[in-house]
């Protein structure tokens, strides 16, 4: 008998190592794993990335065979701010983020080099640095801020828009008084250009560019088309200083839970997903500034790009000093 019960405990404690036993399993196999995720950003529905969530949603809903559903909470339902976002996600009330990497750099500072000014020439030289080794490395670097990088998809090059004048070139934009992301890289590029720039959550920008308690923002056209900000501005200028990627984020919390088979699905089609959403956004643009001029909005395509990468320069042995200058030039370099 004491043999038998003897085995008997042999026999439990090895299936409880196994991990074969019903509770003890964290993530479970794949065909038990359901879940029913919530994914949050600050954008409008009609914002790519709204559509690129809800491609993204059906992709995994229809590759898990319904096991896995996605709910999108769009337009800030789930913060104020990106910031306030990434804390839910770090904490696991929720699920997956879709943002820019502005306050990314808060949590994994690594991330902080992407936002740069005039780090990338072009969209093919994003595609390359994005998605490659370097790109990769970077959304690993977040596993460390309990956080999981899937791929990233795009917010876009930024731009300045003001309510007081034209802005071609530094000179113009003296004393601006403009929002910035809570990000210490674009609020020393702006201070060393000769701006007013001040941190603020994004949710609380067109009130406050409404109010007048700022002169100016800057993002990209998607993100000032979605947000009617030619309702409170009156000058575009396509600076493009900057290149916003827009990296979709999941809880580590979460992603822990989740069998192998599925975390292999959701990095697959995120990354898939990132080139249908990179190009929609790319091939609406133009078609928005359009929009928008004929709504009134100045738009100044002749900004003088050498002048702002001058102005701006200062800020580089300090972007040197805390990235190194030879991450920064392999950026720069890729080909
Ligand atoms: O300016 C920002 O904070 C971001 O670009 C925004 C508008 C929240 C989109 O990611």
């Amino acid at each position: 008998m004491r043999k038998i019960l003897a085995v008997t405990l042999i026999l439990v404690f090895a299936l409880s190592i196994l991990g074969c036993g019903g509770s003890s399993k964290p993530a479970g196999t794949k065909a038990e794993y359901k879940a029913n995720m919530k994914l949050t950003n600050t954008q409008t529905k009609d914002h790519p990335y709204n559509i690129g969530a809800q491609k993204f949603a059906e992709l995994i809903k229809e590759r898990t065979k319904g096991r896995i559903t996605i709910t999108l909470y769009p337009d800030g339902q789930l913060g104020k701010g990106e910031r306030e976002m990434l804390e839910s996600l770090q904490q696991g009330t929720i699920d997956i983020y879709v943002g820019s990497t502005g306050p990314v750099g808060n949590f994994s500072p690594t991330m902080n080099i992407l936002d740069i000014p005039f780090l990338f020439r072009d969209n093919a030289h994003v595609d390359k640095v994005l998605d490659g080794p370097i790109g990769q490395q970077l959304l690993k670097d977040l596993e460390k801020s309990n956080l999981v990088g899937l791929a990233f998809w795009e917010n876009g090059f930024r731009n300045l828009t003001n309510s007081r004048n034209v802005v071609k070139v530094p000179e113009d934009g003296k004393g601006l008084k403009i929002r910035v992301m809570e990000n210490k890289v674009h609020l020393l590029a702006w201070k060393t250009a000769g701006l007013n720039p001040t941190p603020m959550a994004w949710g609380e920008v067109y009130a406050a560019l409404q109010q007048k308690v700022i002169d100016g923002q800057e993002n990209p056209v998607a993100v000032i088309y979605s947000s009617k900000l030619y309702e409170v501005q009156k000058y575009l200028s396509m600076t493009g200083h900057v290149y916003s990627p827009a990296p979709i984020i999941i809880s580590k919390k979460r992603w822990d839970q989740m069998p192998k088979e599925d975390q292999e699905i959701f990095r697959k089609t995120a990354l898939e997903v990132a080139q249908y959403q990179r190009k929609l956004n790319r091939d609406a643009e133009a078609a928005k500034i359009k929009e928008m001029e004929s709504k009134g909005f100045t738009v100044t395509k002749d900004v003088d790009k050498a002048a702002w990468q001058k102005a701006m320069q200062p800020a580089f042995e300090e972007f040197a000093k805390e990235f190194g200058k030879d991450k920064i030039n392999a950026i720069m370099n890729t080909k």
